[in-house]
């Protein structure tokens, strides 16, 4: 029996909530205890990673683990292990000699709260964890898995993904970039970490099916760059309080996004056009695509 649409959509919801508490519990535990030495570095690091953020790059783990085939214990580590990444690149994005950014989750950034020097070493000092916590995880049990995790949240989060799409954003204030240069950088800023989420949790599994892991990989491509316009387009239209960080700040600073080069409804058109290329990777699934469809979702149509 085909379940009405909205009783699916509380199914989802529900299932996002417990992934969500359940992502927090793991980091709660591998984040260094912040009554150990140094203890203002690693209160820091929870304060920047903890009680906050959607978690949408853990959720996607989950979703697309679960896709393949991988029990949630093995998903856990890498789910939380791409969120201290994440948690990371906000600290360096919030900082005054980039986005220079006040609030953050709802809250004081992490160096208008510890510092500038201090969330220089956060970002630094998460993103080792973040390694270390799948090279010691012990629910993996091969070398050449880990490996292979290791290599694509590496590749995600270097020059030639995330740091590297940050520093295209940088360089690129006041400096209108052409659509195929602001495609690049959104997909490395953003698209590359978003995807990496999705790749480790198919990876997870034991012995993920090729067909499935392409599934994954091209719906995440989609999905992952419809995540930074979905951010552009929120930053022009939400409201400070709905986003829990200043919104209109792009404009401000002269950012080149998909609002302030093509406009509007253009960058909403394209938001559509990359969700339908996201589903259509998941075409030939049935139910167990479910979630990764219902995460496509939410990321087109959220709110904050
Ligand atoms: C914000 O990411 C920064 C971008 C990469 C667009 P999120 O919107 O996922 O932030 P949180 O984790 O929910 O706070
Ligand atoms: C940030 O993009 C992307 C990162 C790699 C952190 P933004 O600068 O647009 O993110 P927000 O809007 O501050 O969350
Ligand atoms: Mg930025
Ligand atoms: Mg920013
Ligand atoms: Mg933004």
């Amino acid at each position: 029996m085909i379940e009405p649409v909205n009783e699916q959509t509380n199914a989802f919801n529900a299932w996002a909530h417990n992934m969500q508490m359940r992502v927090e519990d793991v980091l709660n535990t591998h984040l260094p205890p912040s009554n150990t030495s140094p203890m203002r570095l690693h209160e820091a690091m929870r304060y920047a990673t903890l009680g906050g953020g959607k978690r949408v790059r853990a959720l996607l783990a989950y979703a697309a683990g679960e896709f393949c085939g991988a029990g949630l214990n093995k998903i856990d580590v890498p789910a939380a292990a791409v969120e201290i990444i994440h948690a990371f690149s906000l600290v360096h994005d919030d900082l005054p000699c980039m986005d220079n950014d006040d609030l953050r989750r709802g809250k004081p950034t992490t160096h208008k709260q510890y510092g500038d020097a201090l969330a220089l070493l956060v970002g630094d000092a998460l993103q080792s964890l973040a390694f270390q916590l799948i090279s010691q995880d012990k629910q993996l049990k091969s070398a050449t898995q880990k490996l292979q995790m290791l290599h694509i949240l590496a590749l995600a989060s270097g020059s030639r993904g995330m740091a590297g799409g940050q520093a295209i954003d940088i360089e690129s204030i006041g400096i209108p970039l052409s659509r195929a240069e602001l495609e690049h950088m959104h997909i490395q800023k953003t698209g590359a970490l978003i995807r990496a989420g999705a790749l480790l949790g198919a990876y997870s599994a034991d012995k993920p099916k090729d067909d499935k892991i392409k599934a994954v990989d091209h719906f995440a491509k989609s999905i992952g760059l419809a995540f930074q316009v979905v951010d552009d387009i929120l930053d022009a239209e939400a409201n400070t309080q709905a986003l829990g960080k200043t919104a209109g700040k792009d404009q401000l600073h002269n950012k080149s996004t998909y609002v302030t080069i093509l406009g509007l409804s253009a960058a909403k058109q394209l938001a559509s056009e990359l969700h339908a290329n996201a589903m259509a990777a998941l075409s030939f699934y049935g139910r167990e695509a479910d979630l990764l469809r219902h995460l496509a979702n939410f990321i087109i149509h959220r709110s904050f």
